[in-house]
């Protein structure tokens, strides 16, 4: 049995919609089940456990307990965080740390999602794993300290760092240019930060392929078939900045009528757009661990972008 924690959220939403879909049995939660609060997420396991053995006799010996968590809850808002430091650290600090000591309690797996904002971005070739972190803000170094409380709790662990994460529910960049494309004559979209822009379909992809190929080690992780936990780097192939990442949205919006009017897509630079808090100017992370030692096959961000684009999930906001 999986428990899924941040159910609600936009990555959330579609690893909940990825399990059913391969027929993994899972629970999920979000804030009802506060993950700054130890004793609700203790209460939860011991609730979801006792029913399982009273309510599901016929469940198989395996699906009887908590074998995997994946937590993608967080505090996400990057410019918020810098005034609301206490929750931020709060929330992707402690949370998973509580997640944490619950999992090696359960003796489950945990796959937990961090970010490319652990990162100080002033490089000029992609992040490896083992790299330092020079977080930038309080969004990055908060990440960062969960990602340690984590490594310093458990051993049966996968972090997982992304970037520029985009999907189908949810407030996220590739919807917020559709609408002001579709509304203004002209956007500026910044042409000096680069990275690799996401979709969550195919990270949630990658987080069941490990879950499935952890499961069934045997083979898959070199001569000894021990999973090969630890960090990894998930994000679309390829690099591009945010302006090249709004042209082709454009393109793909005006051919999919998402976009049903003319708009003027044009570079500016960092300095000018003006934002609250310092960004990472270069955020590419190396995949190559993950397709290494995981097997992880992981599509370009402009051909996932296209199916995003084109898909019937997709909603349109006006
Ligand atoms: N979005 C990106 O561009 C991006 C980039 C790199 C990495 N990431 C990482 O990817 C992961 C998923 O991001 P996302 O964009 O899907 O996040 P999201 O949409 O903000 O989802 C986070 C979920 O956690 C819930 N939550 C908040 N407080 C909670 C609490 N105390 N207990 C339990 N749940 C709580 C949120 O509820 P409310 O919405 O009601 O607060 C929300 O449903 C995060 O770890 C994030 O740091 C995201």
């Amino acid at each position: 049995m999986i428990w899924l924690i941040g159910c609600n959220g936009m990555l959330g939403r579609e690893v909940a919609r990825q399990l059913k879909e391969n027929n993994l049995s899972f629970v999920g939660t979000d804030k009802e089940v506060d993950i700054t609060n130890p004793d609700a997420l203790d209460a939860y396991q011991k609730n979801v456990m006792t029913s399982f053995y009273s309510l599901d006799s016929k469940l198989p010996e395996s699906e009887k307990s908590i074998s995997w968590i994946i937590n993608c809850s967080a505090y996400t808002n990057v410019d918020k965080a810098e005034e609301d430091t206490e929750l931020a650290a709060k929330l992707n600090a402690e949370g998973p740390l509580n997640i944490a000591r619950v999992a090696r309690k359960l003796g489950a797996k945990l796959i937990h999602i961090s970010t490319d904002y652990v990162f100080g971005g002033d490089g000029n070739e992609p992040y490896t794993e083992n790299m330092e972190k020079n977080p930038l803000g309080v969004y990055g170094k908060t990440k960062a300290d969960g990602e340690d409380a984590i490594e310093k709790e458990m051993v049966q662990y996968y972090i997982l760092r992304t970037a520029w994460l985009y999907g189908f529910e949810g407030k996220n960049f590739v919807y917020t240019m559709t609408k002001a494309m579709n509304n203004r004559d002209e956007v500026k979209v910044v042409n000096d930060q680069f990275g690799s822009p996401t979709c969550t379909v195919d990270l949630a992809n990658a987080i069941i392929t490990i879950i499935k190929k952890t499961n069934n080690a045997k083979g898959f992780f070199g001569s000894n078939s021990t999973p090969a936990f630890g960090i990894y780097h998930f994000t679309n192939e390829g690099q591009t900045t945010w302006f090249e990442f709004a042209q082709a949205i454009y393109k793909y919006g005006r051919k999919y009528k998402r976009i049903t009017k003319d708009c003027a897509v044009n570079p500016c630079t960092t300095a000018e757009f003006g934002a609250k808090v310092k960004r990472p100017a270069y955020s590419v992370l190396s995949k190559e661990k993950i397709q290494k030692e995981l097997k992880i096959k992981i599509p370009n961000w402009e051909k996932s972008l296209k199916y995003f684009m084109k898909s019937k999930r997709f909603e349109v906001k006006k």
